[in-house]
């Protein structure tokens, strides 16, 4: 005979769960188990506790649709998703871009565009600006005609997808890098935003009086032939939301300014200047990050 009590509890299950074969979900699961119970008894859970948390977690489930995803979102405002694309990057076989979260504004099929053009599909009144730069591998060598998605909220702060209709999204392009590994692009200057807060994941974002803004940024997808995707995304300094961005996406080395430049291949406008680095790929791995699964099935990806 065996008691279960607070403290067997755990070997007790991770004993019944050792018979699992496939040995990844083994050490996920037993690793899961062991600090799940480990955090109930750190802050000595009530059962009151407990079903609150059930109800959280069922509201989170309830609130997705093929268009929101509001577990990513939870994931995202408690550090998880940026925790995970850092131990990516890490894995990384060379120096890469920092990435930074994907978002749940990508979509697959941004309009072909040509280097110079404007990803800017409809009237704004932003303020031009330039981006440019190369596509480089970890030794700084350009990486010729490699693929780069741009895509970004307007100056109000819409990615234009609040009608659930994603062939307006109106500010977003696909270039590619000319023989040098070069690029560059017309845009306006992004404004930041606030992460949907009317769903149980803003309700706990208020109790934590936490403003859920996020900085002003622009993403982007690198990718080319037999290197690993960068996701990332550029955010402008000088945002009041720099420093306590709710999804945990900015790193210093992510920080820019748009300033004049006559080395810029659009020197009338202010221009970002940005090169990206890709590392060689790993065993096939595409190293995408922080995607939205609502929108991966959606694309069909
Ligand atoms: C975004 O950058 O578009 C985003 C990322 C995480 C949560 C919400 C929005
Ligand atoms: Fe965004």
């Amino acid at each position: 005979m065996r008691t279960i009590n607070d403290v067997t509890i755990t070997e007790i299950a991770l004993d019944q769960m050792s018979s699992t074969p496939n040995p990844r979900l083994k050490q996920v699961m037993a690793a899961a188990v062991k600090h799940l119970h480990a955090f109930a008894r750190e802050v000595d859970l009530t059962p009151e506790e407990w079903l609150e948390g059930i109800r959280f977690l069922t509201a989170v489930g309830q609130t997705c649709t093929p268009y929101r995803q509001e577990f990513v979102l939870l994931s995202d405002t408690m550090g998880l998703s940026s925790l995970v694309n850092s131990l990516h990057d890490k894995r990384a076989t060379g120096e890469g871009t920092q990435s930074s979260l994907l978002g749940p504004f990508y979509r697959q099929d941004a309009p072909k565009l040509e280097l110079g053009q404007s990803i800017v599909a409809a009237k704004s009144a932003g303020q031009e600006i330039a981006l440019y730069g190369r596509v480089v591998d970890s030794d700084g060598r350009g990486i010729p005609h490699a693929s780069v998605e741009v895509w970004q909220p307007d100056e109000t702060g819409n990615y234009d997808l609040q009608n659930h209709d994603p062939s307006v999204m109106d500010l977003r392009g696909h270039f590619h890098a000319d023989p040098e590994g070069r690029y560059h692009v017309r845009t306006i200057l992004p404004c930041g935003y606030k992460v949907p807060m009317d769903g149980p994941v803003g309700d706990l974002l208020r109790a934590q009086e936490r403003p859920g803004a996020r900085p002003a940024h622009i993403h982007f997808l690198i990718g080319a032939p037999g290197y690993s995707e960068v996701v990332t995304a550029l955010y402008l300094a000088g945002d009041p939301s720099i420093e306590s961005d709710t999804v945990f996406g900015v790193s210093d080395s992510l920080v820019v300014e748009p300033k004049r430049d006559p080395g810029s291949p659009l020197p009338e406008l202010p221009s970002i200047r940005y090169d990206f680095t890709l590392a060689a790929a790993k065993d096939g791995f595409s190293g995408r990050v922080g995607a939205d699964p609502s929108q991966i099935t959606k694309n069909g990806r």
